[in-house]
């Protein structure tokens, strides 16, 4: 069987955002029992300069993230999700290496993210290190991670 093929887009509309939030819920509020309020804060409002992404197998909304502004040149990655059907299947690299480049083009020169304690080797592998302690947030434990765009 040929392998599947992603379509990953920076959200542009109305339905391609409640597609990314449509996976963040299935991931986080459902999969991981994040409490909602938590889960969609204040930067998944009208806020410009956060991007949401979203990618599609086919019409099915299958992964998403966000990137957002932390500091001047430093860039911040969040809510990296892909559905379980769809895991180990290179996706959550490839939503990664969209955001790394959009990043890149918007001239960031790093990136931060905290990473929940399990998905820290899927990050490491994509050139991220840890800074720092482990910490709680949601029930879930995390650790802060960073990388220097080249
Ligand atoms: N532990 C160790 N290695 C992992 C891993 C994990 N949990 N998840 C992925 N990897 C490795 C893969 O084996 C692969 O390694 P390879 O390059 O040697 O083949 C590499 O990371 C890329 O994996 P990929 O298939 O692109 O990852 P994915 O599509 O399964 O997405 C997540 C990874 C973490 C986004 C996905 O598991 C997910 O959505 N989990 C639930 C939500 C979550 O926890 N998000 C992270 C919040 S910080």
């Amino acid at each position: 069987m040929m392998n599947q093929v992603y379509q990953i887009h920076i959200v542009q509309n109305e339905q391609e955002k409640a597609d990314a939030m449509s996976v963040r819920r299935m991931v986080f509020i459902e999969e991981q029992q994040v409490p909602e309020d938590l889960e969609i804060d204040e930067h998944d409002g009208d806020d410009p300069s956060t991007l949401h992404f979203v990618a599609y197998a086919g019409d099915k909304p299958v992964g998403a993230s966000r990137l957002r502004s932390y500091a001047p040149g430093i860039g911040k990655v969040e809510r990296v999700a892909v559905l379980g059907s769809e895991r180990g299947t290179g996706l959550g690299r490839q939503i990664m290496l969209m955001m790394e480049e959009t990043a890149r083009l918007r001239g960031y020169r790093k990136l931060k993210l905290n990473a929940q304690t399990h998905a820290q080797r899927f990050y490491e592998k994509l050139g991220y290190t840890p800074v720092g302690d482990v910490f709680e947030e949601a029930g879930i434990e995390h650790i802060a991670m960073e990388k220097t765009l080249s």
